[in-house]
C-alpha cells in the first residue's frame, strides 16, 4: 500500500484543503480523469460509450457522509432518476450483465443521529424495489470500518427480500476473511476490494503485501464457493490469480466478473473485456472530494500530477 496514503487521507480532512482543492479551476481537469460529469446528462453519454465497447457498468451518484434527512431524501430520488435512465438504454437478457448502481450507505442517511442505520435501510429498500422492477442491479459501498457491522446487517436484512443486492468487503480488514466465508452463499453477489479508508492497525493490515495476502485469501473464498465474485482490483498479481482460480474452479465469463474504477486502467479493462465479464464502476455528481482523495492517495504519481498542475498555474 502507497506509504503516503494514511497522510494524504489525514490531510484531506482538513477543511481549509477542502477548500483549496475544491476552490481551483486546476482541480477540473482531474477530477474529470475519475469522475463521468457532475449530472446524469454528462454522464449518460459516458455510460453508452462504455457499454459499446463491452463494459458492463455500474453507477455511483457521489456523496458520503449525510447529516441531513433531506440530503438523503434528494440522494434517493437522484438514484430512482437513474435507475429509470439505466433501464432505459436497455437491458440485458443474461441476468449477469445487467447495467448496477453502487449505493453508499451514508449517503442514504446511516450517519443521521439516532436512527440513521433504520433510515437508511428503508431507503436502500426503496432504491432495491425500483431496481427490481427495472432489472438494475444493486450494490451496496464500503466504508470506513466502524460502518461494516450497520451495513452488512442492512444486507443481510434486504437480501430476504432482494436475493440479488451485492456486498461491498475490504481485505484490508481484519475481520474479511471470516465474512467472505459467511457471505459466500448460492447466488450472493460479493465485490472484493482492497480497501480505500484510513484505519487503525487494530482492525486492518497496514502492509502492502499483507493487504495482498488477505485479498488472496478472501479471493479464494469465494471464488471457490457458490456466490457470484466481483473481482475489484486493477492489481495485475490479483487480477492473474482471479484468472487461474477461474480455471481451476470452471468458472466462465458469466460466473464472475472483473470490476476497475472508471479512469483507471482503460487498457487493461479493454481486454479483460474481450475474453470475460468487465464491469467499469463510473461515478457521478458534485460531491466529488472524498472519491478524489480516495484516487489521490492510493498513487502518489496522481497527486504528483495535481500539485504540478497547482504550481505551474499559481
Ligand atoms: P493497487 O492500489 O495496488 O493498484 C494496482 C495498480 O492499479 C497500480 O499500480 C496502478 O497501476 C493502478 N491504480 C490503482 N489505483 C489507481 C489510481 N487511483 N490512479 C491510477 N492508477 C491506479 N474501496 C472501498 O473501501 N470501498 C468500496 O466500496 C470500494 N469500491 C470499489 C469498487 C471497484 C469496482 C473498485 C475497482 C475499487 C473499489 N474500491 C473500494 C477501491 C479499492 O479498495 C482500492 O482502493 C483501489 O481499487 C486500489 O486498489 P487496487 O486493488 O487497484 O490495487
Amino acid at each position: 500500500m502507497n506509504p503516503l496514503r494514511p497522510v494524504i487521507l489525514a490531510a484531506a480532512d482538513s477543511p481549509r484543503l477542502k477548500r483549496m482543492i475544491t476552490g481551483t479551476p486546476i482541480t477540473a481537469d482531474i477530477v474529470r480523469r475519475f469522475v463521468a460529469g457532475e449530472d446524469r446528462d454528462e454522464l449518460i453519454p459516458v455510460v453508452r460509450e462504455l457499454l459499446a465497447s463491452r463494459r458492463l457498468i455500474s453507477v455511483d451518484f457521489l456523496g458520503e457522509n449525510t447529516t441531513d434527512r433531506a440530503q438523503a431524501d434528494a440522494t434517493v430520488a437522484e438514484y430512482l432518476s437513474l435507475i429509470n435512465d439505466l433501464a432505459a438504454l436497455g437491458g440485458s437478457a443474461d441476468a449477469a450483465a445487467r447495467t448496477e448502481v453502487s449505493v453508499k450507505l451514508s449517503a442514504l442517511g446511516q450517519a443521521l443521529p439516532a436512527d440513521g442505520p433504520a433510515i437508511a435501510t428503508e431507503n436502500l429498500h426503496i432504491l432495491c424495489t425500483k431496481a427490481g422492477q427495472a432489472g438494475v442491479w444493486v450494490t451496496v459501498d464500503a466504508e470506513d470500518h466502524s460502518t461494516t457491522d450497520a451495513t452488512l446487517a442492512t444486507i443481510r436484512q434486504l437480501r430476504a427480500e432482494f436475493p440479488w443486492l451485492g456486498a461491498v468487503l475490504q481485505a484490508y480488514l481484519h475481520r474479511t476473511v471470516a465474512d467472505c466465508g459467511e457471505l459466500s452463499g448460492a447466488g450472493s453477489r460479493i465485490r472484493l476490494c482492497k480497501g480505500a479508508y484510513r484505519e487503525p492497525h487494530t482492525v486492518a493490515y497496514q502492509r502492502s503485501a499483507e493487504v495482498t495476502d488477505s485479498y488472496l485469501r478472501c479471493l479464494e473464498t469465494l471464488m471457490r464457493g457458490d456466490g457470484y465474485p466481483m473481482v475489484a482490483t486493477h492489481d495485475p498479481v490479483l487480477i492473474r490469480a482471479a484468472e487461474q482460480l477461474a480455471v481451476e474452479t470452471g468458472r466462465g465469463p458469466g460466473q464472475f466478473e472483473h470490476q476497475m474504477l472508471y479512469g483507471i486502467r482503460d487498457a487493461e479493462q479493454l481486454r479483460l473485456a474481450a475474453g470475460s465479464t468487465m464491469r467499469v464502476y463510473v461515478p457521478y455528481g458534485g460531491q466529488w472530494y472524498g472519491y478524489l482523495t480516495r484516487r489521490l492517495a492510493e498513487r502518489p504519481a496522481n497527486l504528483t500530477f495535481f500539485l504540478r498542475a497547482l504550481v505551474s498555474k499559481s
